[in-house]
């Protein structure tokens, strides 16, 4: 006979409720990168922790930065606080944050560079912190009877962790990184054939230390041309999905192709997900009509400009987009991450636009 399902948590959990294509009187929310800079209790703790990858890698303080939000403003989601540059520095590669200028890495340009990467058995040594972390998330959640809050994995889709690998770092359109795929593609197939596995392995390690739900997070997803969007975001994407669901069936998963425009909706269906995160550039009757009809949860899709803004330029939309996806399976969230310049009583009075809607 199959497991009855935790009946109390399905109720409660409204992301989950979403997620599995439910409608919610109560609209839940979280915002990507609800932990981070713009709050004080997060520069406090920075400060005395030394730099960032330090902090996340001190399940202590990774777990605290994940729960601050959550302690502040009570969304639904906590996101773990980690990066999606991990991945990389578990198969060996060299990373450093320099102030003020984002994610340096050793370029990966040949076949040696591949050679010389790690083995997907290899890589806990560098990410069991971040397990340890999951726990003690899972843990404060209880203990601080925060019990509709569902805890979220994450990681970087293939084709964006890619292009940090390639390019060494941040880029305007990772050109280097596209032009790599297009004349060695053997290249890229072999580098995907080390970073789908890897990511898969980390993936069901966090589901394993108790995540609810992941997300992929493919910011990078639109610089690409159709067919390449095709053979780096679909194919790569549909295959990590794939491995991740042969162990862990039941997980959903919110996929973040961030900037497809066009080829969003085909991402939907292809990839074996199970909401689509729109950015905040694709419009919401768009993704109602087309997607969350099709029963696929939406999440998104407020500008962070907006919250940045504040005022009327963040209650209309935010209003707007309510009125728009609430009528389907819908996770409030940005369009893209917090903006390290956001007064935190912006996102206090965002949500209260959302707590006090009701559909
Ligand atoms: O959403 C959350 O609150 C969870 C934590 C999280 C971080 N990074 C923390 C972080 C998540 C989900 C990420 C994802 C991530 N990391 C992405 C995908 C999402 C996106 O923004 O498109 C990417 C591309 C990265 C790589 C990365 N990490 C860059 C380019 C940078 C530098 C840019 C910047 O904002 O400084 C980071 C650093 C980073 N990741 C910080 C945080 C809180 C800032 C670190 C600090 O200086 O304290």
């Amino acid at each position: 006979m199959p497991a009855m399902p935790d009946v109390k948590r399905v109720t409660e959990q409204k992301i989950l409720n979403a997620l599995r294509g439910h409608t919610n009187t109560h609209i839940p929310f979280w915002l990507m990168r609800q932990a981070g800079r713009y709050l004080p209790e997060y520069r406090e703790l920075r400060a005395h922790k030394g730099g960032f990858l330090d902090m996340l890698y001190d399940p202590e303080s990774a777990a605290e930065v994940t729960l601050q939000p959550i302690r502040r403003f009570g969304m639904d989601g906590a996101i773990l606080f980690s990066d999606i540059l991990v991945i990389p520095q578990a198969l060996g590669q060299n990373l450093t944050f320099e102030k003020g200028e984002g994610p340096r890495l050793s370029p990966i340009r040949d076949q040696a560079d591949i050679d010389r990467l790690k083995s997907v058995n290899d890589i806990d040594q560098t990410l069991s912190p971040i397990y340890q972390t999951l726990r003690n998330v899972g843990e404060k959640l209880e203990g601080e009877k925060f019990s509709h809050v569902t805890p979220l994995g994450f990681a970087g889709s293939p084709w964006t962790v890619a292009c940090y690998m390639i390019e060494g770092g941040g880029s305007r359109d990772f050109e280097t990184a596209r032009a790599m795929v297009l004349k060695r593609g053997s290249f890229f197939e072999r580098l995907l054939e080390k970073l789908i596995p890897a990511t898969a392995h980390y993936l069901s390690r966090q589901i394993e230390a108790g995540v609810q739900a992941i997300q992929l997070f493919d910011s990078w997803s639109g610089v690409l041309d159709e067919g390449l969007f095709d053979t780096c975001v679909i194919q790569p994407t549909q295959a990590l999905v794939r491995l991740i669901k042969s162990k862990h069936p039941d997980i959903p998963i919110i996929g973040f192709p961030r900037g497809a425009g066009l080829y969003a909706a085909n991402y939907a269906t292809k990839t074996g997900i199970q909401a689509l995160s729109i950015d905040y550039t694709y419009p919401a009757e768009r993704a109602r009509d087309d997607i969350q009809s099709q029963g696929i949860c939406i999440q998104g899709n407020l500008d962070p400009a907006r919250l940045l803004a504040g005022g009327d330029a963040l209650k209309n939309e935010a209003l707007r987009i309510l009125d728009v996806l609430s009528s389907g399976p819908f996770i409030f969230n940005l369009g893209h991450g917090v903006i390290k310049e956001t007064p935190p009583e912006h996102v206090a009075e965002l949500t209260r636009i959302i707590r006090n809607y009701t559909p």
